[in-house]
């Protein structure tokens, strides 16, 4: 048991009355928690306080360097009460991202239970409409203040809690994809595999020329051949051929493993399709959707769920997929993974957490 204080909000601000308009990340509930790191004294100061700015020495080693890893996890409304889904697996996640980073170690059972003391004020921000959910992002960063590049001595660990709904302004409607082959988000041996702000900083450009040409994602290749596929903007990608079978890039060090990835995969191998982990020549990919062996894409992650792709633009050439709506496999694991989370679905392989 850890000792967390709580300092309740004196104002309490009125919740969204219309959640269709919701959108994602834009509001945030009342409280937050913060715990502070120092070199030689570890984690303490646990705390929900008041959700306000934070206040940085303009020289904090994140405001310069970038030493910041974060998480995305959701609290889901159920007919219960609340769910969270695989949420130990984000905390796990984030203390790999810390290692590769050089950051400090967060014990999982801290994250834990500041994260349920800080719902346990604010859970009430979930809201109910459909699809719809609170996104919980745990964020840490280096805040030693000194201009040498080197591991910093002190970290904040905080975790703020958003009422959002879709991530994607059209939903679960299918979403055309650009693949980028001059940029590259991430190499082998670099941080690709680590959820860290600087991944994201080093897609914006692309996502931007994406939307500019008409595009909703950036589809990555690999930063070696840029040949092989990596990400779709901010999730994972899976390729279904002949409506039986699942593939997704195997997991090369620079592309980031994807919670949602990981249970979309369980899903589909535990109904019976066939699953493989593979390089995917982004060649093959063009072929086979020309040759209608293609029959659905998707992307997956926590904020975008199962997100629908019905055209692939490289290289000057449009592929479409399927019949350019929401493919049958596609719907099928999108209402089994939603179902497990909001408490529709048996959850067979353990991964609610009710609150
Ligand atoms: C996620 O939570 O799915 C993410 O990857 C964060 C995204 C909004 C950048």
């Amino acid at each position: 048991m850890y000792d967390i204080k709580v300092t309740k909000a004196t104002e309490l601000r009125p919740k969204p009355d219309d959640e269709s308009k919701l959108g994602f990340g834009k509001l945030f509930s009342d409280h937050m928690l913060l715990i502070d790191y120092d070199e030689g004294l570890g984690w303490h100061d646990a705390r929900v306080v008041p959700f306000g700015n934070l206040s940085l020495h303009p020289a904090s080693n994140v405001l310069h360097y970038s030493q910041e890893i974060f998480e995305g996890a959701k609290c889901y409304r159920t007919a219960k009460g609340f769910n969270l889904f695989r949420i130990r697996d984000n905390f796990e996640r984030m203390n790999r991202s810390a290692e590769r980073m050089g950051m400090a170690q967060i014990p999982v059972e801290l994250c834990m239970e500041s994260l349920f003391k800080l719902l346990e004020q604010d859970k009430e921000w979930t809201p109910h409409r459909e699809s719809t959910s609170l996104y919980i992002r745990p964020t840490m960063i280096a805040t030693e203040a000194v201009l040498g590049v080197s591991a910093s001595k002190s970290y904040l660990y905080y975790v703020l809690l958003s009422p959002s709904g879709a991530y994607y302004a059209s939903g679960l409607a299918p979403v055309g994809i650009y693949v980028e082959d001059q940029l590259v988000r991430a190499v082998r041996g670099g941080v690709g595999n680590a959820k860290t702000g600087g991944n994201y900083a080093a897609s914006i450009l692309a996502g931007a020329k994406a939307k500019h040409n008409g595009y909703a994602q950036v589809l990555w290749l690999d930063g070696v051949e840029q040949r092989y596929v990596e990400e779709v903007g901010s999730m994972n990608m899976m390729f279904v051929y002949e409506n039986r079978k699942i593939v997704t890039p195997a997991l090369n060090g620079s592309i980031l493993p994807g919670i949602t990835r990981d249970s979309v995969f369980k899903l589909a191998a535990g109904m019976g399709y066939d699953v493989e982990e593979k390089r995917v020549d982004i060649n093959d990919v063009m072929a086979d959707a020309r040759s209608g062996k293609l029959t659905e894409a998707f992307g997956t992650g926590t904020a975008a769920v199962v997100s629908p792709v019905n055209k692939i633009a490289y290289q000057g050439e449009e592929v479409h997929i399927g019949d350019d709506g929401i493919g049958a496999v596609t719907q099928k694991l999108y209402d089994t993974l939603t179902g497990i989370q909001f408490g529709t679905v048996a959850d067979p392989y353990g991964w609610i957490t009710q609150l």
